[in-house]
């Protein structure tokens, strides 16, 4: 449902941000802003700003920005419809009234919600008190779950004989009831049965903590039934776009930087119970992007913990391949592999939650090493399952969305590919070396990387072009106009090279410019650049891609280190000053 714009810019003119903010966050005057500790993160000094004349908030720390109905939606989870509906109460202006077919829609939303709490208070209660279900509780007793997790979880038990739906059909409609997918109709016996009889059932919430499907499982035994079994699809359950336990763990974000995704609702309960509370399962269907996007709204590390089965390895592959396509800068995917035929709920049971997040610590690999190490295991040495190989990587990383991301792992897929060609690319050197001297080298190679900033290997790529490409760039001085080094020989070799060029001289050989051999050759090791630039040697258009963007890098780098300084010297003098020009170097940064 839309709003019009004129009824939102009301309650923004009745309500200042700082009125809105200071409901949940201690404001302090400075100026003419307020400050206070951020409420997106755990902080001792406030780093969190909010400026009533310009209409928003911003916190230094973790970057959120945004006017009242963001800060609403972001704190407290709302959707933004549920965000204005709050704020137009608070402003004391009448909720929005939207057209017919909206309104049934709102409505019917309501009853399915109401429809969906009182079955799953009813069954949690049946669990708990009628004697019928002790066969569940015995059963969840073995399963060494305590009373804790079962109100915790609301978890409840359909027994063999029960009928809710005559219970609730004194107050619902009948299509309503059958479209919840709580029960189905039997047309020999022209009557309704409930779906999930004679099983344990786990309520799955929306994000604001209503129920909104079930998963449900047999008690043991009974082997020629599906394990478990889920809701069906309804227009308000989704499986794609929900995730089980996801409201109650969103709400630790504000302390807890990772979530684990595991598969299923034991494992969930499982983690609680030895105190692990930041994990989700996704419900029994395949990881989708949606929910990758749900997670990272919320946790700046996912870590994927499926179970130590084959299937559980092959959900994982798929779950990176679609995942990878999400990722972001800021965030991180990981994978977590458990010892065969373990979960996460069996495995936490059995060492306990110090055991399993050290475990995890240690163990946890990031995705694109998991899909390298995956598709590399996959291949025989022979060149053709090689160079599918190859190919596989490179779909994979040119799936990527984000630009920047997509060129890192590209770069490092590069890398770790052409150590398994190491003669081709050490055409300076002798040609042929024993397999093994090459073994060592790249191994020696990887622990030098290992000591390298990231930004001084950017160099390397940036030199290394220029180097190898000397003729093209006296032709074209321009480009390197404001580009700075940050390490002291790279710069040093920057300024010799740019004045080489300057000269204006014709055929401009690298050895006359009496620069140390050994810096050279340094520069030549670490360029990651040089396996792409050699499969683009003659197009100088696409080398000028490629060295813009290393120049972007570059000065991002520099804003980066400036936008840094500028942040602790905002967070000692809180200056307004101080603030915008914060402002207009991230708003720098966002278009580079
Ligand atoms: P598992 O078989 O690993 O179940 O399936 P589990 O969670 O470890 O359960 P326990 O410990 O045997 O009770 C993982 C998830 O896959 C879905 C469920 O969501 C389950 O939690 N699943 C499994 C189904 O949807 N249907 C099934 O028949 C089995
Ligand atoms: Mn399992």
């Amino acid at each position: 449902m839309k709003y019009p714009k004129e009824y939102l810019e009301e309650i923004k003119a009745r309500l200042k941000v700082s009125t809105v903010v200071s409901k949940t966050v201690n404001l302090k005057k400075r100026g003419k802003e307020y400050v206070g500790l951020s409420p997106f993160k755990t902080e001792k000094t406030p780093s969190f700003t909010v400026n009533d004349e310009k209409e928003f908030y911003h916190c230094f720390s973790t970057g959120e920005h945004g006017n009242i109905f963001d800060f609403i939606m972001k704190t407290q989870n709302l959707k933004f419809g549920e965000a204005v509906k709050t704020l137009a109460n608070l402003a004391s202006i009448r909720p929005y009234a939207f057209s017919k077919k909206d309104i049934e829609r709102e409505e019917n939303w309501l009853k399915y919600k109401s429809i969906y709490s009182r079955y799953v208070d009813y069954y949690h209660n049946e669990l708990l008190k009628n004697p019928l279900s002790k066969s569940a509780k015995d059963y969840l007793k073995k399963r060494s779950l305590t009373i804790e997790e079962v109100k915790k979880f609301k978890i409840g038990f359909v027994k063999k004989n029960s009928n809710f739906i005559e219970n609730l059909s004194k107050d619902f409609q009948e299509n309503l009831l059958k479209e919840c997918g709580l029960f189905y109709f039997d047309e020999n016996k022209n009557k309704y049965f409930e779906r999930f009889r004679d099983r344990i059932i786990f309520p799955i919430n929306n994000i604001s903590g209503n129920p909104i499907g079930l998963g449900g499982r047999i008690l043991d035994g009974n082997n020629n039934l599906a394990k478990y079994i889920n809701s069906p699809e309804t227009p308000y359950f989704k499986k794609g776009s929900n995730l089980f336990n996801l409201d109650k763990a969103r709400k630790l974000s504000n302390t807890i930087e990772d979530i684990y995704l595991v598969e299923g609702y034991m494992d969930v309960i499982g983690l609680s119970k030895a105190g692990i509370e930041n994990s989700v399962a996704n419900l029994g269907t395949s990881l989708t992007e949606k929910q990758i996007l749900i997670l990272n709204q919320f946790f700046k590390k996912i870590i994927i913990c499926f179970d130590g089965d084959e299937s559980g390895y092959k959900a994982a592959l798929r779950a990176a391949e679609s995942s990878i396509k999400e990722l972001q800068p800021e965030k991180k995917i990981s994978f977590l592999f458990l010892p065969n035929k373990e979960d996460p709920d069996s495995f936490v049971n059995k060492n306990g939650k110090n055991y399993f997040l050290n475990f995890s610590k240690e163990n946890s690999i990031a995705i694109h090493q998991f899909i390298f190490n995956h598709y590399k295991n996959e291949t025989d040495d022979s060149p053709s399952s090689l160079a599918i190989f190859e190919k596989k990587l490179k779909s994979i990383g040119n799936s990527i969305k984000d630009e920047y991301i997509k060129k890192y792992i590209l770069e490092y897929f590069f890398e770790k590919i052409s150590d398994l060609t190491p003669h081709l690319n050490n055409k300076f050197k002798n040609n042929y070396q024993k397999k093994i001297k090459s073994l060592k080298s790249t191994q020696k190679l990887f622990n030098e990387t290992k000591s390298l900033s990231h930004i001084q290997i950017k160099e390397f790529s940036f030199l290394y072009i220029i180097i190898n490409n000397l003729d093209l760039f006296s032709e074209n001085k321009k480009i390197f106009e404001n580009v700075k080094l940050f390490s002291k020989e790279n710069k040093l070799i920057f300024e010799k090279l740019k004045n080489e060029i300057n000269t204006n001289k014709e055929n401009i050989l690298i050895k006359d410019m009496g620069i140390d051999e050994q810096l050279l050759n340094r520069i030549d090791k670490f360029a990651t650049i040089k396996h792409i630039l050699k499969n683009i040697k003659e197009d100088p258009n696409k080398i000028f891609g490629l060295i813009e963007e290393i120049i972007r890098d570059l000065k991002n780098y520099e804003l980066e280190l400036r936008i840094e300084d500028l942040e602790s010297k905002f967070s000692r003098d809180l200056s307004e000053k101080t603030f915008n020009e914060l402002k207009e170097l991230k708003k720098l940064q966002k278009i580079n």
